[in-house]
């Protein structure tokens, strides 16, 4: 692994669960934060998905110092500068074209590019990254799809994002390639509406404590 590889490893690796958060108000950005910390749950990845992604995340920096955050959803070169220019630790993509790989492989910036396939993921060890997010994972073919890959790929490691929930992270997190796993069942957006913060911590609390060996 490459030393930047080793740092999100270290990160995500305590984290267990990374929640994908997809904040439309500024305004929730900051007890939105606090209720994932509030219920165990650290490392955050904001995504570039709504036009108030990246103050969110500098206001979750600012306001909430627990919060370890990281911007999702980098799709292009530029998107991963704007992730980089406001100093947060980690970077996560969907997936992985030429472009990405490269100027994520130039960055100081720990990254997880996206991979479905044996080809994808042959293009992100290419680049230096074997630790990647598997997405959308159960979608892609789920456990056995990992197990697969794991063959020809014993180095590789990764965070499976995506059908993910209370009821399947711990078999996912069982699996040993597994580092943390993603997902947005943390912070549905219907309570991040309602500002029902109280509930988000539930789920936290309720998911963390499930992880724990019975
Ligand atoms: C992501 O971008 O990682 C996904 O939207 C998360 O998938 P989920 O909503 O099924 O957890």
């Amino acid at each position: 692994m490459t030393a930047k590889q080793e740092t999100l490893a270290a990160l995500f690796g305590p984290a267990q669960v990374i929640p994908v958060l997809t904040i439309e108000r500024l305004e929730d950005a900051v007890p939105l934060a606090k209720a994932l910390v509030a219920g165990g749950v650290r490392v955050l990845e904001v995504t570039l998905r709504t036009p108030v992604a990246i103050p969110a995340a500098k206001a979750i920096m600012a306001g909430v110092p627990e919060a370890i955050v990281g911007i999702g959803t980098i799709l292009n070169a530029g998107n991963l500068a704007r992730a980089e220019a406001i100093g947060v630790k980690f970077g996560i993509s969907p997936g992985a074209t030429p472009e990405l790989l490269k100027a994520a492989a130039a960055s100081g910036l720990p990254f997880a590019p996206g991979i479905a396939t044996a080809s994808e993921l042959m293009q992100a060890l290419a680049h230096g990254f074997n630790l990647v997010k598997f997405f959308p994972a159960e979608q892609s073919g789920g456990i056995n799809a990992l197990r697969a890959l794991a063959g020809p790929f014993p180095d590789a490691r990764f965070c499976p994002t995506g059908g993910i929930g209370e009821a399947n992270a711990k078999g996912w997190l069982s699996e040993p390639n597994v580092v943390a796993v993603g997902g947005s069942w943390l912070c549905p957006a219907a309570e991040i509406r309602s500002g029902n913060w109280a509930g988000i911590t539930a789920i936290c609390q309720r998911t963390m404590k499930s992880l724990k060996p019975a």
